[in-house]
């Protein structure tokens, strides 16, 4: 083992830099050499490779997005394209590659893992849906973001007398609704891991009213639906001066909190120290705040990211 490949893959998150940053420099402070890739498996197949020296690193790991940058590449579930990018690796003398990214970047390091090039997965996206970890890289960040635009959103709902519906990201998982709906208490959460009833939601605002709350905030995930097609829903059910609020990409960026850099940090310090040991075709995770890794493929294929739905009843306990 002398030489690791890096790349970030999918929705970027918040702390992917911070990954970077600790898997590189664990790698070159154990006498390795961290090669970056740009855009993802796209760049991988293409070549767009480069050896990183720790300058490289140096103030990174405060900054969103990523400097690897990040792209979708459908293409790298051909199994060509997957025999192509191993090709590419080989020639580069790169004997092991970490992924940074989420759940279909995980595929790909699986695909990798199974031609029998050593992969492992680091979790990385605001949507926390990955199997083998209670908790992803991105996801506090993006809570944070959501919950300072819902405390906004608070104050000009009280102010108008408005019930604001609220779309937050997640495409299958209700986790960002679920924590950033708590944090700023919400009168209804809306994920997909439960059903909604539309009229209830509704009939609840209605009664909030008349026990002196004339406003309300719903949150709902966007793997449910949009905003504007649950505001449309409750307003059937109620009279009210109604809004409806996508807050989209500004979950994605951003400077990442302490806690995504500092879990960025000890995942790519991990995935080193794995590394070294010989091991691989690892995804590393974080359950009950210690350091695991799981065999990949088992992990992708036979388990699943189980959102923690007694939030919602807990909402539904303290709520007005
Ligand atoms: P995320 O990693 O955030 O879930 P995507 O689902 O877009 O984002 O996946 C990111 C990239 O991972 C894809 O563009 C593709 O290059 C690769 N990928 C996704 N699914 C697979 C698959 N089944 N096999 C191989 N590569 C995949
Ligand atoms: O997976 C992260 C995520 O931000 C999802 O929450 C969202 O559905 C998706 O990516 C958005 O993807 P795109 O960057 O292609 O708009």
């Amino acid at each position: 083992m002398k030489r690791i490949g890096i790349l970030t893959s999918g929705g970027d998150a918040q702390g992917m830099n911070a990954a970077v940053r600790a898997i590189a420099r664990a790698a070159m402070n154990a006498g390795l050499e961290a090669y970056g890739i740009n855009y993802g498996y796209k760049g991988l197949v293409e070549g767009n490779i480069f050896e990183m020296k720790s300058m490289d690193l140096d103030g990174i790991i405060n900054r969103g997005g990523t400097i690897l940058y990040s792209a979708r590449f459908p293409e790298f579930a051909e199994v060509e394209v997957q025999l192509k990018g191993i090709e590419v690796l080989k020639k580069f003398g790169i004997d092991a590659l970490v992924v940074i990214g989420g759940d279909g970047s995980y595929h790909g390091a699986e695909k990798l893992t199974k031609h029998g090039f050593n992969s492992i997965g680091i979790p990385g996206t605001i949507d926390n849906d990955i199997p083998g970890t209670d908790f992803t890289i991105g996801f506090d960040t993006a809570v944070n973001v959501a919950v300072e635009n819902l405390d906004r959103i608070h104050d000009t709902a009280k102010s108008h007398q408005r019930i604001f519906v609220v779309e937050v990201m997640g495409r299958g998982a209700g986790d960002i609704a679920l924590w950033a709906g708590i944090a700023t208490d919400a009168d209804a959460i809306v994920i997909p891991e439960r059903e909604y009833d539309a009229k209830a939601i509704a009939d609840k605002l209605t009664a909030n009213r008349e026990q002196g709350k004339d406003y309300g905030i719903v949150v709902v995930a966007e793997g449910v639906k949009s905003a504007a097609e649950l505001k449309a829903e409750i307003d059937q059910y109620g009279d009210f001066d109604s809004r409806a609020i996508t807050l989209a990409h500004v979950q994605r960026g951003g400077i990442p909190t302490a806690k995504d850099r500092v879990l960025a940090s000890r995942f790519g310090d991990y995935a080193i120290q794995l590394l070294l040991e010989g091991k691989g075709g690892l995804a590393i995770g974080i359950r009950d705040n210690k350091l695991v890794a799981t065999d990949i493929i088992d992990t992708l294929e036979n388990h699943k990211h189980q959102t923690d739905v007694s939030l919602l009843d807990l909402n539904d306990r303290l709520r007005f």
